[in-house]
């Protein structure tokens, strides 16, 4: 195993418990209720086949196998995928790597990264795990693909009342390397503008793409008011408004994650569409 592979690995397994995250802070609910909705709007209907890359304890895949789906869970941590087998409902699950998935081609309907492209700092890297997930992918099949925003570490700072001076600097460099710092928390890890994320399932080879943002514009009002009496009211509102603001393209990028969408491409449709092939 790499040693970024190795640091997530330690990470996951000794310092993080990712099972208890969703049920957390107002930004994990948010983000938790949400892509819910999404899944359900943009996944072929039950019983599909989908593919969770980088599916972590399960959360997704569990909901997914009671809506009546057919799922498999891929993750890179051990711990992980004990977890999505030890739940209930239990999943199908297994160790592997988002960049060499061990499934055969066109072998699903959907396919879901969400998690993986953050945690992998390098563009190539993060290309090679979208080109998986396409080719796994039926032509004409769903590929989704979550990212963290160039923004969410520094607005979530600031929200939280933690914004110190590393953290302004951090927000700086940010601007220009899309880079964590990882001794400020995390692990090495990606943020992405928008642009990026689209020009990467580009390359990767997905067509009819769109990105919504997960938390919308609101959520850090959400996480401000977390431990007052308006609580509820602000998450409430910043839900509502999450889906209002979804593909606003002034503000996807104020969202904490970002949820890019596309098709796998139907070999006949390129070939048509090569100009230097006769017609
Ligand atoms: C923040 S968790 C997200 C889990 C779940 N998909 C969700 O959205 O709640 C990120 C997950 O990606 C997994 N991961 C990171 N890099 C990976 C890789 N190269 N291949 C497979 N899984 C990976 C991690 O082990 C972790 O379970």
């Amino acid at each position: 195993m790499d040693r970024q592979s190795d640091e997530i690995v330690t990470y996951y397994t000794d310092r993080y418990r990712e099972d208890l995250r969703l049920a957390a802070r107002p930004q994990a609910r948010l983000e938790r209720t949400r892509t819910v909705e999404l899944l359900r709007e943009h996944l072929p209907a039950p019983p599909a086949r989908i593919l969770d890359v980088g599916g972590g304890p399960g959360e997704y895949a569990r909901d997914l196998v009671t809506l009546g789906y057919r799922v498999r869970l891929l993750d890179l941590v051990p711990a992980h995928v004990a977890q999505a087998r030890a739940g209930h409902p239990t999943v199908d699950a297994d160790v592997a790597d988002a960049r060499a998935l061990p499934e055969p081609d066109d072998s699903y309907d959907a396919t879901l990264l969400l998690g993986p492209l953050y945690h992998l700092p390098e563009r190539a890297d993060r290309c090679r795990a979208l080109a998986e997930a396409v080719r796994v992918t039926r032509p004409g099949g769903r590929v989704l693909a979550a990212a963290i925003s160039r923004f969410a570490g520094p607005l979530d700072f600031a929200a939280t009342g933690r914004l110190d001076e590393p953290m302004v600097r951090e927000a700086a460099a940010l601007l220009t390397d899309g880079r964590n710092d990882a001794r400020l928390g995390f692990t090495h890890a990606y943020f992405h503008r928008v642009e990026e994320l689209l020009d990467e399932c580009r390359t990767a080879g997905l067509v009819e793409l769109a990105v919504d943002g997960v938390e919308g514009p609101a959520w850090t009002a959400a996480e401000a008011a977390a431990h007052g009496p308006m609580a509820q009211t602000v998450f409430d509102a910043a839900l509502r408004l999450a889906r209002v603001y979804r593909t606003e393209p002034a503000l996807v990028a104020a969202s904490a994650h970002l949820l890019a969408r596309g098709t796998a491409p139907d070999p006949s449709d390129i070939d048509r569409d090569r100009p230097d092939l006769p017609a």
